[in-house]
């Protein structure tokens, strides 16, 4: 409520936030949380909470008027459809020369990622934090990151047999041709369920014919929400942190400015929001401690702007650089005829090609979904790549918003990477790109991410653990403080390292 005094402000409810408020909590604080989007807990009309892949509508993108799909074109055909504007799960932000997608909601990413929980490979940490020790890390926040996350494995005998992961065998084959490395990649959404969902699993299913429980992997569930299976951050670390009584969570409120408090503290100014992204309020409490972790995007956001417009002009010059897009860039491939990739695809993926130890362009696939409900043949990949280009964030003055300096053609590098492993997959296999998925004969998905990382860099723009120093009470705790790529997804790095500073800070600055 307006002009409530606070001890502990969060701003975002994503992995950065989550861990801040049940550590906190446990250590006896009491914390309010913020979220712009919306708590996606009641189910709509239709009875589910979200929609899915096939039919999106109102509740997939964040007031858009129409979908942005990440494949939005099929036989060089735009598929995008009219939808109606309202506060949905995912965004598909804009820059100038990139389209960075993040999720909205109580819950942050997690609402709306593939749930792939991937630990780094320990000899590339340095390259990733170079000023966090990294056998703390492995010892002892990444194995408290995955136990909070509820990661867990796929049954790997199941795997071999189950039609939904025809796509994934079909790219492990491909890829063990050419002599690359194919592991299996853990996950969080919950493969005991996913069983279940899958009518051939012996001793599940075959409820009157179908599955024993309701689909949602196996129903074209992910990039807009899955309704059943996920282990998403609202049931996992928030669902923990609201069990304490000592955190609240205030969804639909935009933060937009954060100054020096009259007193101590500070005065943190939101907008509350309808369904339409309409203001209906605009509220300002008094926090004695703020966290920012509105995500990569959302932090390095609001922090250049309050630099600029004065709010905090004393935060760092560093403030807004060092973004990466941990080198994404997508492709697919047209498989043989003899390797069908299957009409029923489990949205959840499972398997990678590591080809992160080549120097001479390092990448990690993931094998993806193509969950059209058709056979298409279709081979399709998500590439994490090193690429060493880095972008800036600055307040526009005259659009009063922020600019991100990102140039497609960047992403060079990364697809010369991931070129390293699917040329040599195609030769093999006397196969081609697709060159009709991301534009009219367009072979690369390389004008948009999924991994935002940076803006805010640890070490650089804060402390070591996240203080922003000029300004004591103020933290940064999510990807921003991670400088442009994690050599593999980046939540599960994300998680470990808000573990590690929030244990410094409740340490040291909560007596
Ligand atoms: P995160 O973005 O999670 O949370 C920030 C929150 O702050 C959001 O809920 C946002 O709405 C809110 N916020 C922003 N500005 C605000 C403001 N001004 N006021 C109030 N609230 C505000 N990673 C991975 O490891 N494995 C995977 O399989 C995938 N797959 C994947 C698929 C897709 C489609 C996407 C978009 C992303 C992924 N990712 C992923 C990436 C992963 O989801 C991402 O790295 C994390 O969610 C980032 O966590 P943060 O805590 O930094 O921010």
């Amino acid at each position: 409520t307006d002009g409530a005094q606070l001890p502990i402000l969060v701003i975002g409810s994503g992995y950065g936030g989550a861990v801040a408020a049940l550590r906190l909590a446990q250590a006896g604080q009491s914390v309010a949380i913020v979220e712009m989007g919306m708590s996606w807990s009641q189910p709509a009309p239709d009875g589910k909470i979200f929609c899915n892949m096939l039919s999106p509508d109102g509740r997939s993108y964040w007031l858009r008027t129409q979908t942005a799909q990440p494949v939005s074109y099929f036989l060089g055909a735009a598929f995008d459809k009219t939808i109606p504007k309202y506060t949905g799960v995912l965004d598909a932000e804009q820059f100038s020369q990139i389209r960075v997608y993040q999720g909205r909601g109580v819950g942050g990413g997690s609402l709306v990622n593939g749930g792939m929980a991937v630990t780094p490979q320990q000899q590339y940490f340095p390259s990733i934090l170079p000023s966090v020790d990294p056998a703390e890390m492995y010892a002892t926040y990444y194995p408290r990151a995955n136990a909070g996350l509820k990661v867990n494995n796929i049954d790997q005998a199941w795997f071999e047999t189950a039609d939904c992961y025809q796509f994934a065998r079909v790219g492990r084959e491909t890829a063990q041709a050419s002599g690359f490395n194919t592991p299996f990649v853990p996950n969080v959404y919950d493969f005991n369920y996913m069983k279940q969902e899958d009518i051939t699993t012996p001793g599940f299913g075959s409820i009157g014919g179908g599955s024993a429980v309701p689909r949602s992997a196996l129903n074209s569930e992910v990039i807009y929400g899955n309704n059943y299976g996920k282990q998403s951050l609202d049931k996992t670390y928030l669902a923990a942190a609201v069990a304490t009584g000592k955190v609240s969570i205030t969804p639909q409120h935009v933060v937009t400015k954060v100054t020096p408090a009259a007193g101590t503290g500070y005065a943190v100014t939101m907008n509350q929001i309808d369904t339409s992204g309409n203001t209906i309020a605009t509220k300002t409490v008094t926090a004695q401690k703020v966290f920012f972790a509105a995500g990569s995007v959302g932090t390095s956001k609001l922090l250049v702007t309050q630099k600029a417009t004065g709010a905090l002009p004393n935060l760092p010059t560093s403030i807004g650089t060092g973004w990466g897009n941990n080198g994404n860039v997508m492709v697919a491939r047209a498989n043989q005829p003899a390797l069908p990739t299957g009409s029923l695809q489990s949205c959840i993926p499972v398997m990678g090609i590591d080809n992160w130890s080549s120097v001479g362009g390092r990448a990690f696939a993931e094998i993806s979904p193509f969950p059209t409900g058709i056979e298409t043949f279709a081979s399709l990949y998500l590439a994490i790549t090193e690429n060493p280009n880095r972008g800036t964030f600055s307040y526009n003055s005259s659009t009063g918003g922020v600019d991100l300096n990102w140039q497609q053609a960047w992403n060079q590098v990364s697809i010369d990477a991931a070129s390293r492993i699917f040329d040599p997959i195609n030769v093999k296999q006397g196969t081609i790109y697709r060159t009709d998925l991301f534009g009219f004969f367009k072979t690369w998905g390389d004008d948009f991410a999924y991994h935002p990382l940076g803006g805010c860099v640890l070490n650089q723009s804060t402390d070591n653990y996240g203080r922003l120093q000029s300004y004591p009470g103020l933290y940064v705790i999510d990807g921003s403080l991670i400088p442009g790529c994690t050599t593999v997804n980046p939540f599960v790095t994300i998680t470990a390292l808000a573990e590690r500073n929030i244990e410094n800070i409740i340490a040291n600055d909560m007596k």
